[in-house]
């Protein structure tokens, strides 16, 4: 059978670790998309010369026309421009809406069966545009946020508890950014649940409560270290733990930026839930029983989507 077409819209930073990380896992055949000419070339090839040393078996090429993501089982959308020190995800608002216009009429035109993973920002606005500027249903266009926030709450539990990552799990819920949702009671070390381990002496409420905070500004602390751009590493292979999920069928349950309908009372909207992926691109919107203080974080959470959704109509009248 042949291997998988994974077509990585963006050759920047997040996109050349995405093109690594998926050689090196043997996800499927790469192709890197940019505008820039050269870069996805250079970093294809680049990352092709360590496949005999790696020893992975998979071909990766640049391009710059949409024409060579045809037939893609999969497409990473990283295009656009990060951040940098003072800005908010939501600042990048007006230029990113047009990068997903061509983006998503690029996908349209070349590869409509293909499951599509967004991580450009503002992240539930982007994803929620690129999807109708696309066409592709609903269950085939997500966005990655989830599984990145929960690795960052990961991280900082698992310093805090010098325990392993691999036993810590974690659950974020709601918009990409200062309004997201950690949900304490939902996090666990191999079971049990935070608020027990502050009862257990592990950690005290004042000490969980900035990690939570650490956590909801965790892109901006990288932004403001590096200066330059945002996070790229974390990015990456949270996106690839979603792509792999979809094209080996896993139906892992992983947070992620998805179409609601329904599910949290919320009338067609992308924010970030916990989803099944599989084959089926978003099988399932699992809805957890949420406390009156949980709710009421996640609606601030939903207002600020929303608000970011109304800029965007307001930009491209388009959007309906
Ligand atoms: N079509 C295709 N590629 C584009 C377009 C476009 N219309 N516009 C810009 N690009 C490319 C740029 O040429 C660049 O190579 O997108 C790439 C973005 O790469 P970086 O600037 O390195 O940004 P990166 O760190 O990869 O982040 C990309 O993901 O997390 C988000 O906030 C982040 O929105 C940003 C995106």
């Amino acid at each position: 059978m042949a291997r998988p077409k994974i077509a990585l819209i963006g050759a920047g930073q997040i996109g050349g670790t995405l093109a690594h990380l998926a050689a090196i896992k043997e996800l499927g055949d790469v192709i890197l998309f940019d505008i820039a000419e050269g870069t996805p070339q250079g970093k294809s090839l680049d990352i092709a010369q360590s496949g005999p040393v790696e020893g992975f078996d998979a071909t990766l090429r640049g391009a710059n026309s949409y024409e060579d993501i045809a037939g893609a089982d999969v497409c990473i959308v990283t295009a656009g421009v990060p951040r940098k020190p003072g800005m908010s995800r939501d600042d990048l608002l007006g230029i990113n809406l047009k990068v997903m216009k061509s983006v998503g009429e690029g996908i349209k035109q070349h590869a409509p069966n293909a499951f599509v993973i967004c991580i450009t920002n503002p992240l539930d606005a982007m994803v929620w545009a690129l999807q109708q500027f696309s066409g592709l249903p609903a269950n085939k266009v997500v966005g990655m946020a989830g599984v990145l926030d929960a690795g960052r709450f990961r991280h900082f539990l698992s310093v805090e508890f010098n325990v392993s990552m691999k036993d810590v799990t974690a659950f974020v819920l709601g918009g990409h950014g200062d309004t997201m949702v950690p949900l304490t009671r939902y996090s666990t070390v191999a079971g049990i649940p935070l608020p027990d381990l502050v009862q257990m002496g592990w950690t005290t409420q004042e000490k969980l409560d900035a990690i939570v905070q650490r956590t909801r500004d965790g892109g901006a602390e990288i932004v403001g270290l590096l200066k330059t751009g945002s996070a790229f590493y974390a990015p990456a292979a949270s996106a690839i733990e979603m792509a792999e999920a979809y094209l080996k069928d896993q139906k892992r349950l992983l947070p992620c930026a998805a179409y609601v309908d329904g599910a949290y009372g919320l009338k067609g909207m992308y924010v970030g839930v916990p989803t099944i992926l599989g084959a089926g691109g978003v099988e399932r919107v699992v809805d957890i029983k949420l406390n009156a203080d949980e709710q009421a974080m996640l609606d601030k959470s939903i207002d600020a989507v929303k608000g970011l959704v109304a800029a965007c109509k307001a930009i491209d009248p388009s959007l309906a």
